[in-house]
C-alpha cells in the first residue's frame, strides 16, 4: 500500500508517529507537512521525542489567514498526490491540514482515471459548536472520507447518525498508544521549572474561541490566582494574545515555553489537576489519572465528564479554586475504565487502510472479469 500522510499541526505529529511507526515496515509512506506548525517546539522537537522521520516534504505554509493558508495548502499538496499517485491518503483530526488533505485527496484524479481513498484517524468527534474552525473541519472531512477511523463509541455514533456508519471503523485512540510509548521513555524529563515546586496546576490554552476573546481570556486569567503554583507552557498564540490584551498573569502561574512531548507526559503525570482548553490534553489528563477542568462550554470527549475526571469550567473565574477545593472531585481512587482503547490502536489502523485497499483491488479485478 501507498500512503500519503499529511499533518501539520502539533497534535498530528504525536498521532503519526506511532501510527507510522506501524505502518512503514510493510507499506510505503509519503509524509507531508504543511508547515501550519514551524517553531522548533511546536513541531522539529515533537519529530526528535517521538523518533518521528523527517517529513518526505515540507510545504512551509506558515501562519495566517484560515482561507490563505488552507489554499496554499491545496496547492502545495495537488502536484504531490499527481506525482506520487497513492492509494490512499491519510489525515488526523480537525486542523486546517486536515481539511486541506481531504479536499485535495477527495477532488484529485490521476491520468489513470483513478482517485486515491481518503482515511480519517479521529473520525466522529462532535462538540456541536459550530462556532469552532475545528467543528467544521472535522465535519467536512468526515463527510469526504471513505474510511472513517473512529476512537470510541460515542464518535461512532455521531457518525450513524450523519449516515455515515458503514464507512466507519471503531479503532480506539492513538493517543493512547502515544502516551503508552512516552511512559516507557519518559523518566527524567519534567521541565526544571515543575521539578522546582512540589504541587502544582498544569495549565494549556490555546483554542480561538478563549485567545481571540479579550474578555473571556482576562476572566480565565483572573482564576488562575489559587494558591499554588500552575505551570503554563504558553503556546505561540496565546502568548500573542496576551500581550495584545496586555493581560499580565497572576504571580503563582510559572509561563514557560511550550515543551516537548516527552516533557508534557511527565508535567501531566506528575500534576495535582490538569486545567486545559486541549482536546489531546483532556484525554492525556485522563490517562494519567489527574482530574482535569476544560476551559471550554463543551467537550467533544464526554466520557471523561461522565466518569467523573473532567469537569467543564468554560471561561468561570472561580471555577479553578472550587475544583481544587472539591475533595470528590479531587479524588484519585475513582474507577478508569479503558475509554480509550488498549493502545493498540495504531495497529488497527493499518489493518483497516490494508483491508480496504485489499477489497479495492478485489473488486476491481473482479470488474475486470465481468467485463472480460
Ligand atoms: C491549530 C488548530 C487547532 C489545534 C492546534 C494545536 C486550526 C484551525 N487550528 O491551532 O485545532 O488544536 O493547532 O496546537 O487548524 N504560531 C507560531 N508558531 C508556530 C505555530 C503557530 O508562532 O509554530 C502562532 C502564529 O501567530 C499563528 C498562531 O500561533 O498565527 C495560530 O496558529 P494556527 O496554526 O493558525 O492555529 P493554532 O492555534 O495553533
Ligand atoms: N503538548 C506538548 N507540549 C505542550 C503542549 C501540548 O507536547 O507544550 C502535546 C500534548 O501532550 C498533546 C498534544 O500536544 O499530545 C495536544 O496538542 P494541542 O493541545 O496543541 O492540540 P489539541 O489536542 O487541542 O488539538
Amino acid at each position: 500500500m501507498r500512503l500519503v500522510t499529511v499533518v501539520g499541526a502539533r497534535p498530528q505529529f504525536v498521532k503519526a508517529a506511532v501510527v507510522s511507526r506501524q505502518l512503514r515496515p510493510a507499506h510505503e509512506e509519503l509524509l507531508v507537512h504543511t508547515g501550519q506548525h514551524y517553531d522548533d517546539a511546536m513541531s522539529a522537537a515533537f519529530f526528535r521525542d517521538l523518533d518521528l522521520p523527517a517529513a518526505d516534504v515540507n510545504l512551509g505554509v506558515g501562519s495566517g489567514p484560515h482561507g490563505a493558508t488552507t489554499a496554499a495548502m491545496l496547492d502545495g499538496l495537488e502536484p504531490i498526490m499527481l506525482e506520487h499517485e497513492p492509494d490512499g491518503v491519510l489525515v488526523y483530526g480537525d486542523t486546517n491540514s486536515t481539511l486541506a488533505g481531504a479536499l485535495v485527496a477527495s477532488k484529485v484524479v490521476f491520468r489513470s482515471g483513478r482517485r486515491p481513498w481518503l482515511a480519517h484517524v479521529e473520525a466522529g468527534l462532535r462538540s456541536f459548536n459550530r462556532a469552532m474552525p475545528e467543528e467544521r473541519n472535522r465535519v467536512v472531512t468526515d463527510h469526504l472520507s471513505d474510511l472513517l477511523l473512529a476512537p470510541t463509541p460515542v464518535a461512532m455514533g455521531h457518525l450513524a447518525r450523519e449516515g455515515l456508519a458503514d464507512r466507519a471503523r471503531m479503532v480506539g485512540d492513538v493517543m493512547v498508544d502515544a502516551f503508552e510509548w512516552a511512559a516507557g521513555h519518559g523518566d527524567g524529563h519534567l521541565p526544571p521549572a515543575a521539578a522546582a515546586v512540589g504541587d502544582y496546576v498544569l495549565l494549556t490554552l490555546h483554542r480561538a474561541e478563549n485567545t481571540d476573546d479579550p474578555a473571556r481570556l482576562a476572566s480565565i486569567v483572573a482564576g488562575l490566582a489559587v494558591g499554588m503554583p500552575v505551570v503554563f507552557p504558553v503556546h505561540p498564540r496565546t502568548r500573542g494574545a496576551l500581550e495584545r490584551a496586555g493581560c499580565a498573569l497572576p504571580p503563582n502561574v510559572m509561563a514557560i515555553d511550550p515543551v516537548g512531548y516527552l516533557e508534557m507526559v511527565a508535567l501531566e503525570a506528575r500534576a495535582l489537576l490538569v486545567a486545559t482548553d486541549s482536546g489531546g490534553v483532556q484525554k492525556e489528563a485522563y490517562l494519567a489519572g489527574v482530574p482535569c477542568l476544560t476551559l471550554r462550554t463543551e467537550t467533544e470527549w464526554t466520557e471523561t465528564v461522565a466518569a467523573g475526571w473532567n469537569r467543564v469550567a468554560g471561561d468561570d473565574p472561580g471555577a479553578l479554586a472550587a475544583a481544587l477545593a472539591d475533595p470528590e472531585f479531587m479524588r484519585r481512587d475513582r474507577p478508569r475504565p479503558a475509554l480509550y482503547g488498549d493502545g493498540h490502536a495504531a495497529a488497527r489502523i493499518v489493518d483497516a487502510m490494508d483491508e480496504h485497499q485489499r477489497g479495492l483491488a478485489r473488486d476491481r479485478q473482479l470488474s475486470e472479469v465481468a467485463g472480460a
